[in-house]
């Protein structure tokens, strides 16, 4: 049987590429997406090359973009065993903060962009009676003042929760991964004592994939060991 394939989204950077290089190490082939090119086209040579990895340039807020994604993986590798719907980005702790337009791009990108991946992996993840993880974060379990971010990842959670009701029986195994603090491009500063790092985050994923399939592990919830709230 041929390698097993994962998909990510927000594959560019942080949680994602660090997903990647995990589950390459694990053998699966990889189908690397978001927006920044050059960034997926270095990660897919350094996990190697066209027969291991795929890039696709692919904004999420775009259906046309993620079916095609999703079309790619199936054309190149035949099969889709893993996708995780990462992307996303945060925004400061007021309704008041930034322009009204990031609210709106971060709702496209952090929820309707994860819904579309869901959407467009579905079929393919029925067939191979695979495995759907979303990211989820500390912030969709406890309200943060002012953060439209903290609103995006509670739906998150309950998409993660309505794609599990629906595969009720399918075969496929939904997981929600919900990080405290990572320390990645996420912030504006990156600094690497109190937090986690990526490489955690994708071990999270990793044991969540690695269970027997009888055994669907819905949600991990990790904070660094320091973490308030
Ligand atoms: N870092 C944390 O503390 C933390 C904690 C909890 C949850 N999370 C969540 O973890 C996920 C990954 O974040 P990260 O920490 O790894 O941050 P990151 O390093 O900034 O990565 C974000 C990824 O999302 C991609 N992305 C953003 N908008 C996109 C769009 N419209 N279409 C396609 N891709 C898009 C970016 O790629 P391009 O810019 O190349 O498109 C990048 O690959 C996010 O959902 C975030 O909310 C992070």
């Amino acid at each position: 049987m041929s390698d097993p394939v994962f998909l990510i989204t927000g594959a560019s950077s942080g949680i994602g590429a660090a997903t990647a290089r995990a589950a390459a190490q694990a053998g699966y082939r990889l189908v690397l997406a978001a927006r920044s090119t050059d960034k997926l086209q270095a990660l897919a040579d350094e996990l190697g090359g066209p027969d291991r990895a795929l890039p696709v340039s692919c904004d999420v807020t775009e259906w046309e973009a993620q079916e095609a994604m999703v079309a790619q993986a199936l054309e190149r590798f035949g099969r889709l065993d893993v996708a995780f719907a990462n992307a996303g980005f945060g925004g400061g702790r007021s309704f008041l903060a930034g322009e009204p337009e990031q609210l709106r791009d971060m709702v496209l990108t952090n929820v309707y962009g994860a819904g579309l991946t869901v959407r467009a992996a579905l079929p393919a993840l029925r067939q191979s009676q695979g495995h759907l993880l979303l990211t989820g974060s500390v912030a969709g379990h406890r309200v943060l003042p002012g953060s439209m971010y903290s609103v995006t990842k509670w739906a998150v959670g309950a998409m993660a929760e309505a794609a599990r009701q629906e595969l009720n029986g399918s075969g496929v195994r939904v997981t929600l991964i919900s990080p405290g603090q990572v320390d990645t491009p996420f912030f504006d500063q990156q600094r690497s004592d109190g937090r986690l790092r990526a490489g955690d985050v994708a071990g999270a994923v990793l044991y969540a994939i690695s269970q027997p399939p009888h055994v669907d592990v819905n949600e991990i919830l990790l904070r660094p060991t320091a973490q308030d709230g």
